[in-house]
């Protein structure tokens, strides 16, 4: 089985080759802890290699996606100006929706059910990611969490040669009590913590779960460079 490509040598190296193909990945983590730039590294390699893209950005305007991964020398620009990469800007679309309407802005502006996200993919795509997928599962109850959850994931797998990335903030992972890490293949776990011989701040990498693979369940160190991600 070939694997899917991180876009980080050093991580694929640790992780049997790579993410699972046609499977979906979730990546945790605290505000700043990375995921945005772990995704923007999974969508260069893959547009790299040809494959058609499509990033659901909920918080990120598209110019600043570009403008990071420009900065890291994983240039996205080129990809998204040919229409190789897509760039789906699903929570302003749906915010400019209800700020026209005469109530002015409302929470239910994020009511849009997970397993129509699946709308934004085409057949034909390679890599999916939705950053952040936490915008559209802080009201919903467990049950209705975990079947919409399963669905997405599972409407996502049917799609021939497509791996997916799910980010997901703590606070959401954390109101779903963690379920999502038991609904998808593998899982990442970013954070920043104190290096308690040294007192430094670190960044860390956790890998809870990765199927079919050998992972080691120590932390892996990490910086974010100018270059990207750099593992230590
Ligand atoms: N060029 C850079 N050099 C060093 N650190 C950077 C650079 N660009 C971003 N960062 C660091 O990465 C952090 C944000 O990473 P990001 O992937 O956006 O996190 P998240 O998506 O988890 O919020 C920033 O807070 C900053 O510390
Ligand atoms: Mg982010």
């Amino acid at each position: 089985m070939r694997r899917t490509s991180s876009g980080i040598p050093e991580f694929d190296e640790r992780i049997g080759g790579g993410y699972l193909p046609g499977r979906v990945l979730l990546i945790t983590g605290d505000t700043g802890t990375g995921k945005t730039t772990f995704s923007i590294h999974f969508l260069h390699q893959a547009c790299v290699e040809g494959k058609k893209c499509v990033l659901v950005a909920t918080e990120e305007l598209p110019e600043d996606i570009l403008e990071l991964s420009e900065m890291m020398g994983i240039g996205l620009t080129k990809y998204y100006e040919s229409g190789q990469l897509a760039i789906e800007k699903a929570f302003q679309s749906r915010s400019e929706k209800v700020q026209t309407s005469k109530f002015g802005f409302t929470p239910e502006g994020l009511e849009i059910d997970l397993p129509s996200l699946s709308e934004y993919v085409p057949d034909g795509t390679g890599a999916v990611v939705v950053d952040n997928i936490g915008v559209f599962t802080l009201r919903l109850s467990l049950q209705d969490f975990r079947d919409q959850f399963d669905a997405l994931t599972f409407l996502l797998s049917t799609k021939a040669g497509c791996t997916s990335m799910f980010i997901m903030d703590d606070t959401a992972l954390k109101t779903n009590n963690n379920l999502a890490e038991y609904s998808v293949s593998s899982c990442l776990r970013l954070m920043v913590d104190e290096n308690p011989y040294t007192g430094n701040i670190e960044r860390y990498i956790k890998i809870p779960k990765m199927r079919r693979t050998y992972i080691s369940l120590n932390p892996i160190r990490f910086e974010i460079t100018l270059s990207g991600i750099k593992l230590l």
